[in-house]
């Protein structure tokens, strides 16, 4: 079966890229994304390329290729729905705020809603591909609710999980490790597998392509994100461990990482892991255990979650601390506010955490980071709703030039790896500070020796305070 007309459902992080490099490497397909966002579908179709909703390197250049030919982003979703004979779901699954699950559970309405759609509009047969993250077994509700349509069009269910990163989304989409196709075991279930292995197998080595029943495809994106992040809990909890015993994290990690059963990446000891994706999927893992009785299961994937929390509490604990136990009405200038560099992505970010538990102590805070939007920070303070949006913006300034935002700074704390950290001329800064100069930094980005030759009083995460060489 040959697809001509693909429909994505949601524009969003996952849709926006993964869609526009399937048109990039399949230009006699037509892909239409669509969205009930008219404000973002705007910036998709933006004649400026700089305005496109996402950042994401390289994703400007795909865009402006495959826009217009091939790729359309459009807020008529029954429109693209009817004419597609595949359709991907890549609509948000966020964690529950209510009801059974509340704060743990994914919630499953968009996907619910998508699939309403899909019935409501469909007259002719369609594969459907689940792209968002579900939990095990949605494939189950969303064939039932297609299969009551009661218009008798015939409907394949996929699943094909993302495993794309911000930052390197579109390197991540051209040079997958692999790509997960689950689907039935049925004739008719092969040939939708086969369907969408083709579309991939334009730029795809078919052994990368691997198929799997459609459970395993499901569950093993929710692992796959429960293993990377517990690689980041474990190297935060020996961090912790490295600070008290003159140990250094990253040689830690580069001694254990050069063992080729352990592997060197997802190492680096941080401020604690954000984004959307992994405290989101590892508390649907946990409450997926928990809902089948398997207690230990659930607490041991937990406490992954567990010590992330603590690893951004005892980092603005330690700047607390070390600032002589008050930061009230000090200056604090936050140098980051993205989960990672290289994307204006700021969902569940460290810095959102570290700023509210600073603002419980008074502190003012002023943030720059080179991607984030003003309002976007504004938003995920407010989100909280920890205080007023009004105190909020009292307390906390965006500054767009660093050096402004350093001045008369009581400390500096680094919560994002933006690689122009780096580059600042740290000079400049210390002599704008308030002395002593502290720089707190939660990425391990800057060379301690030159800082603290510079003069500041430099602590990074997982190197001990009595180890001054580096
Ligand atoms: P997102 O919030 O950026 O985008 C989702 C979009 O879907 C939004 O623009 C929203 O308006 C739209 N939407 C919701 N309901 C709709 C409906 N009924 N009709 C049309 N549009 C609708 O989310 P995202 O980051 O792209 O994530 C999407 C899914 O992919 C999630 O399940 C997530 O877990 C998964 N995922 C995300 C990443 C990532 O890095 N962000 C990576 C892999 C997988
Ligand atoms: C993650 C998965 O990597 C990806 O496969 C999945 O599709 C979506 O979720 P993402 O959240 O975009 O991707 O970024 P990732 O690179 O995994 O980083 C997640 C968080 O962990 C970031 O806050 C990052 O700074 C942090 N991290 C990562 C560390 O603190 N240390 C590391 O060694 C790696």
């Amino acid at each position: 079966m040959k697809i001509q007309n693909v429909c994505c459902i949601g524009a969003g992080y996952v849709g926006g890229p993964t869609m526009a490099v399937l048109a990039l490497k399949n230009p006699d397909i037509k892909i239409t994304v669509v969205d009930i966002n008219k404000v973002r579908i705007a910036a998709w179709n933006d004649s400026d390329f700089n305005n496109l909703p996402i950042y994401e390197p390289g994703l400007k250049e795909v865009v402006q290729e495959a826009r217009g030919r091939n790729l359309f982003f459009s807020t008529d979703v029954e429109k693209a729905i009817d004419e597609a004979e595949m359709i991907f779901i890549s609509v948000n699954t966020p964690t529950k705020t209510y009801g059974k699950g509340k704060g743990m559970a994914a919630d499953l309405k968009y996907i619910e809603l998508s699939a309403r759609q899909i019935a409501k509009v469909a007259t002719t047969d369609k594969i459907v591909v689940e792209k968002s993250t579900l939990p095990v077994r949605t494939a189950q509700a969303i064939k039932n609710i297609l299969d009551h349509t009661g218009n008798g069009v015939k409907f394949q269910i996929l699943s094909n999980p993302e495993f794309l990163a911000e930052g390197t989304a579109v390197q991540d989409l051209l040079n997958p490790d692999r790509v997960l196709i689950g689907g039935e075991e049925s004739e008719d279930g092969k040939e939708a597998i086969e369907a969408l292995v083709n579309i991939y197998a334009t730029w795809i080595s078919r052994e990368k392509i691997l198929t799997t029943n459609v459970w395993s495809s499901e569950l093993s994106k929710l692992v796959a994100n429960a293993f990377l992040a517990q690689r980041v809990s474990s190297i935060n909890a020996i961090s912790e461990l490295c600070e008290v015993t003159g140990a250094d994290v990253s040689e830690v990690s580069k001694a254990i990482g050069m063992d080729s059963r352990i592997g060197p990446k997802f190492l680096q000891a941080s401020v604690g892991f954000g984004g959307s994706c992994f405290q989101k999927d590892i508390l649907n893992l946990v409450y997926i255990a928990k809902s089948y009785g398997l207690n230990e299961v659930a607490d041991y994937w937990e406490q992954v979650i567990i010590m992330n929390d603590h690893q951004k509490n005892r980092f603005a604990e330690n700047i607390v601390s070390k600032l002589y136990n008050t930061v009230s009405g000090k200056k604090i200038t936050f140098f980051g506010w993205a989960f990672k560099k290289d994307t204006n992505d700021t969902r569940e970010s460290a810095a959102i955490y570290v700023a509210d538990a600073l603002l419980d102590e008074q502190a003012e805070i002023t943030v720059y980071d080179p991607k984030v939007s003003e309002e976007r920070i504004y938003a995920d303070l407010d989100y909280l709703n920890t205080r007023s949006p009004e105190e909020n913006r009292r307390l906390v300034k965006i500054v767009n030039d660093p050096y402004i935002a350093c001045q008369n700074a009581h400390a500096i704390a680094i919560l994002t790896e933006w690689d122009e950290f780096k580059e600042f001329n740290w000079h400049k800064i210390y002599s704008s500070v308030i002395k002593p100069a502290f720089v707190f930094d939660g990425r391990k980005v800057l060379d301690g020796r030159t800082m603290k030759q510079l003069g500041f009083q430099y602590t990074a995460i997982g190197v001990s305070i009595f180890n001054s060489t580096s």
